[in-house]
């Protein structure tokens, strides 16, 4: 039998094979915050597919903190109802499902958090023009507890886990990275006051959930922008959340400053131009042909640095971004340069993704083109998750 069916643990949680499907914003949250039928559907879907681990789009921890709108804020226990249907269904079809916490930081639109959004130190994001505010201490200590408090909601409503999302340019990864952290506090300047955030939040979401409950985290292993993330850190921060108990370990990279870094692949120009203003119209045509070469994308886009984490913990990692062959993913579990093989807008054209990997051994079954036509058109213009594949406005066909 491949590797990739083999069942594994992470902490105490037992998962029937190696596919993660990698969380993904759904817009699917009614304005009264209340997940709709839609999101239920997906999430059925997905979890007759097969994947022994579904990790739904990120949950936002509080108001100041929504990435993206139309996505569910956990800030109150009226969610738990809505999230124990979502989570009974998922295991009725014997899947696993850990929930995503996150707080976007400076990357918040300020026309969505009705204010001006919040940032270790106020450093201007060069896409999207917004200038942050410095967020204050009670602020930090507020958002902290926020998360301690929706990882207790979401254990209530019946989640296997939870998993913070410290990567892409988010809050988390603002506090780590020495570009959008210039505080001279406790909170900045060195490696360990840089992290201090991170770990905070995962000792008060422990001591909210007890020793059992796995808590995984979301990291980038570089953030591909001048004095971001680089790999040295992140593996220091990775010896450090072994060392305190962390259960599991996501390797991504890119933040939203760098466009099309995360999700690699086609830059749908057309939908760009639909959605900006002319001045960003005009910055982009002036910088596409950079924004092409880092969004090139190749199989695997983060293995090499995942490998490099992999050799200094003894923590279980989650590869992500960019996995599409069969025989690449059983390499690399079977190499040991990860633990599981997670994948995000493959599982959003085919949803039954895993079964058919399981009914059909000799052959591909990926038909996602990267055309990144879904990072678009739900991560900006917050329509419902599925496929916008266009075969008129993509230059390569999709594999029927
Ligand atoms: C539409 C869309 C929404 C996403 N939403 C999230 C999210 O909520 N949280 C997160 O950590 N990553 C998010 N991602 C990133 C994916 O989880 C994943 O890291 C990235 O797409 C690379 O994997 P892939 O090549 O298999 O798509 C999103 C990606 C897409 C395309």
């Amino acid at each position: 039998m491949s590797i990739l069916f083999t069942p594994t643990k992470i902490g105490s949680l037992e998962l029937k094979n190696r596919f993660v499907c990698s969380a993904t914003v759904e817009c699917m949250v009614s304005e009264d915050n209340r997940i709709t039928k839609e999101y239920i559907k997906v999430y059925h879907g997905l979890s007759k597919g097969g994947a022994g681990l579904i990790i739904p789009g990120n949950y936002f921890v509080n108001g100041t903190g929504v990435a993206v709108a139309k996505n569910l804020v956990i800030d109150n226990d009226s969610v738990i109802v809505d999230l124990q249907k979502l989570t009974a269904i998922v295991h009725e079809n014997n899947a696993r499902i850990i929930a995503q916490l996150n707080h976007g930081g400076r990357q918040c639109d300020p026309k969505v958090i009705g204010q001006t959004p919040l940032c270790p130190s106020p450093v201007r994001d060069w896409l999207t023009g917004i200038r942050p505010r410095e967020i204050k201490t009670i602020e930090i200590e507020e958002i902290i507890k926020a998360f301690a408090e929706g990882a207790w909601r979401v254990k209530q409503a019946g989640f296997d886990g939870v998993q913070l999302n410290a990567a892409h340019g988010y809050l988390i990864n603002q506090f780590l990275s020495a570009r959008t952290n210039r505080r001279k506090d406790d909170w900045g300047g060195s490696l360990e006051n840089r992290f201090r955030f991170l770990l905070e939040i995962y000792q008060a979401i422990r001591s909210k959930v007890g020793k059992e409950f796995p808590i995984l985290v979301k990291i980038n292993a570089q953030d591909n922008i001048k004095n971001g993330v680089i790999l040295p850190e992140s593996i220091a921060l990775s010896k450090k959340l072994d060392e305190m108990g962390i259960d599991a370990i996501e390797i991504s990279g890119g933040i939203k400053e760098t466009g099309f870094t995360t999700t690699k692949g086609d830059i749908p120009e057309d939908l760009l131009l639909d959605n900006i203003n002319i001045l960003q119209g005009l910055l982009l045509k002036l910088i596409k042909g950079k924004l092409e070469r880092a969004a090139q994308f190749q199989e695997g886009y983060h293995l090499a640095q995942a490998t490099a984490i992999k050799k200094s913990v003894s923590v279980p990692i989650i590869l992500v971004g960019g996995l599409r062959k069969r025989v690449v993913m059983e390499n690399l579990l079977e190499q040991g340069n990860a633990d599981l093989v997670s994948m995000s807008r493959p599982f959003i054209r085919q949803p039954n993704l895993v079964n058919q990997f399981l009914k059909h051994p000799d052959s591909e079954c990926i038909t996602c083109v990267n055309c990144n036509r879904c990072t678009v058109e739900i991560t900006i213009n917050n329509k419902p998750l599925r496929c916008y594949y266009s075969s008129e406005r993509v230059r390569g066909k999709a594999k029927q």
